[in-house]
């Protein structure tokens, strides 16, 4: 099986990241899918903490040897597992060769057993984030219609596309006011972008201002995708399907496991 590698980023933190990733981890599994999640917010890892799991190993003990990345996997639900980032490994780009191929090598340990592989990143301009972002097959920014969001995720972007040449920039926007308002949120960054870095950026949705949409993060409701009488319902599956048709994937046809990401991760 090949494994598809989806990239969440952001200009500012806070601005629901890692909300995106579980709920589109809990639609995926709706469809039969098994996603990985991997805890890339070094910083701020908290993925466990939406299912109310506990970590007991992470990446800083795969580097230092202690551990197989394998043993770190914790089983967040049936069809759900999570590699726990840690908050210990400052900047991965900094680490040794040896640390990093000891990464590639624990990856490639459990490629071919996940449909999704989705990267939840720490926020803002990092050498992690950008090398993170350049192995990964669909590369989202999320962002809210914030000034500060804005402005961040236009640095990003900035950083991303003319210092690194990372082309194909999902921007998504969320906590909007409504589907209107987040397609032209959308609007007004792709047309800056376009004008100042003659970038333009790709729509696959947005994500409205919703409650029930944040009640993964409630540890006493059972953990599923949200209801369909949520405003955000729709419109997450609406961005499911985006990403389940993505072009982005189609060099993936006959290829096998996670190699996109290791080849990222190796050069
Ligand atoms: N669409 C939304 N509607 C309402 N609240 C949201 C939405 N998305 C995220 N939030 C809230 O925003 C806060 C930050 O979200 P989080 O996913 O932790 O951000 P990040 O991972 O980018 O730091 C959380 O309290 C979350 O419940
Ligand atoms: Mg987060």
């Amino acid at each position: 099986m090949s494994t598809r590698v989806v990239g969440i980023a952001s200009g500012k933190g806070g601005v629901g990241k890692t909300t995106l990733i579980v709920n589109l981890a809990l639609q995926l599994t709706e469809l039969g899918k098994k996603v990985l999640i991997f805890d890339a917010d070094l910083g701020m890892a908290n993925v466990h903490l939406a299912f109310s799991k506990s970590i007991s190993h992470n990446l800083t003990d795969v580097i230092c040897g202690a551990v197989s990345l394998e043993q770190t996997i914790v089983n967040l639900s049936e069809e759900i597992d999570l590699i726990p980032g840690g908050s210990g490994v400052a900047d991965l780009a900094d680490l040794d060769k040896i640390a990093v191929s000891s990464i590639v090598q624990a990856f490639s340990a459990i490629e071919g057993r996940y449909d999704y592989l989705l990267v939840d990143m720490s926020a803002g301009i990092s050498t992690q984030v950008l090398t993170f972002l350049s192995c990964v097959h669909l590369k989202i920014v999320v962002g809210t219609d914030e000034l500060g969001s804005i402005s961040d995720a236009y640095s990003l972007i900035k950083v991303l596309s003319k210092q690194y040449g990372i082309e194909n920039l999902i921007y998504l926007p969320n906590r909007v006011s409504s589907s209107k308002a987040g397609k032209k949120l959308f609007g007004s960054l792709n047309h800056v972008t376009t004008k100042f870095l003659n970038k333009s950026l790709e729509y696959i949705g947005c994500i409205s201002e919703d409650s029930l949409y944040c009640r993964v993060w409630d540890s006493t409701e059972p953990k599923g995708v949200i209801t369909a009488s949520s405003n955000a319902y729709a419109e997450l599956s609406a961005v499911v399907s985006e990403i389940e048709k993505h072009s982005a994937f189609s060099s993936l046809e006959g290829s096998k496991g996670l190699s996109f990401f290791l080849d990222g991760f190796a050069s």
